[in-house]
């Protein structure tokens, strides 16, 4: 095993902003994963496991423990024999390769998630969901390195916690596993999932035919990227940690309350269901702009993103600290206006915890 020092992290992130790592490795196998936690712990420092780095926020001072970074890619496709087919695929292997491979074999269950910044490993930690898709609802189960134990587990779809953007892996059990592999499951020849109004409109300007898979993922990754969604290296609004802020979940009965502030009718503001009557999520981008946060504002080099408000952007050359004054802004304001106190959604690496 490789321990590198003081290397910038700015490189491993889409947002590119944030300081060095104290030490750096790149971790292909079980063993160099437990053999960098047992150095962080010699050395008495924590341990940050790294994926894409596409919702990641690092701090101007860099972090003074040991990143590690999950390298190990591959996928394999397995036809079940009963109308499903499974793929198993590294922690390290690009998201979005699993959805392309999905869609070649015509399998149905992720689709929507076409053009999802990141890495494998983090698919579960987040749960990412996109256009009405959610992966926990796609994955069998996963393999991790419990690092508590130095055991590799495997763990059930049933066992991960899942909900809206959470996970055990980022709540109750946080820094305990390091996912080295998940197995998605996925049906074969199945219809595409066609319920968000962006897609279905996307559908519905072009004849109403039924689009196949590929179409569907192609045609997300074409609405992601007019939002500034999909990461390119020329698009300045993409170079973000995706949504800096989650979509809030309130009680129902607020709703009314809401319109009122912002001057419209309670149909007008919008909401998704929870499954849970008696609350709703509304939409953070929403509230943002109804506060009076307007597409493409800046404070220095950070930025709202100019297609979506809910990304904040580095224009170029943005410090952590000028995307942090730009959040908190925003938290502050929209709170100021509506009462109601976002969430940051990216992880943050090597700021103070909060007091
Ligand atoms: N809206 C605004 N201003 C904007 C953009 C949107 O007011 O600048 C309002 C519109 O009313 C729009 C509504 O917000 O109808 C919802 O916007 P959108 O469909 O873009 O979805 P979102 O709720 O803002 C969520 C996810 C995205 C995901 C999209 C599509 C979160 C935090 N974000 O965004 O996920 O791609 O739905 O499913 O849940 C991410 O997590 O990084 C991410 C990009």
């Amino acid at each position: 095993m490789t321990i590198l020092e003081n290397i910038s992290l700015a490189k491993y992130t889409t947002l590119g902003v944030g300081g060095a790592a104290r030490w750096f490795v790149e971790a292909d196998g079980d063993e160099e994963i437990l053999a960098a936690v047992r150095f962080a712990r010699a050395q008495g420092v924590g341990h940050f496991l790294l994926g894409g780095g596409s919702n990641l926020l690092v701090s101007d001072e860099g972090y003074s423990g040991v990143v590690i970074h999950m390298a190990k890619s591959g996928l394999a496709w397995v036809d079940e024999g009963d109308g499903f087919a499974c793929i198993l695929a590294g922690a390290g292997t690009e998201w979005d390769q699993v959805v392309q491979l999905a869609v070649e074999k015509n399998c149905s269950g992720i689709e929507c998630l076409a053009g999802i910044p990141g890495s494998v490993g983090a698919s579960p930690v987040q749960n990412i969901g996109a256009y009405g898709q959610e992966v926990s609802h796609s994955i069998l189960n996963l393999r991790a390195l419990d690092l508590e134990t130095e055991k590799v587990v495997d763990i059930s779809a049933s066992e991960c916690g899942f909900g809206y953007r959470r996970s055990l892996f980022n709540s109750t059990q946080k820094g305990r596993y390091a996912i080295t592999r998940v197995v998605y499951s996925l049906k074969i020849g199945g219809a595409p999932w066609l319920e968000y109004r962006d897609v279905k409109q996307y559908f519905a300007e072009r004849g109403g035919v039924q689009p196949s898979l590929a179409e569907v993922a192609a045609a997300v990754r074409e609405i992601r990227a007019r939002k500034g969604m999909l990461y390119a290296e020329d698009d300045q609004d993409s170079h973000s940690a995706g949504s800096f802020f989650k979509n809030p979940v309130v009680r129902a009965d607020a709703v009314a309350g809401l319109a009122a502030l912002a001057g419209c009718g309670a149909e007008e503001v919008p909401q998704y269901p929870t499954g849970d009557a008696a609350r709703v999520k509304l939409s953070a981008a929403w509230l943002i702009e109804r506060s009076g946060f307007t597409k493409g504002l800046a404070m220095g080099r950070a930025a709202l993103s100019s297609k979506h408000v809910l990304a904040i952007v580095n224009r170029g050359g943005a410090t952590a600290g000028e995307i942090v004054d730009l959040r908190d802004a925003v938290l502050d304001g929209v709170q100021a206006r509506t009462g109601i106190r976002l969430e940051q959604e990216p992880v943050s690496l090597g700021f103070a915890p909060p007091s």
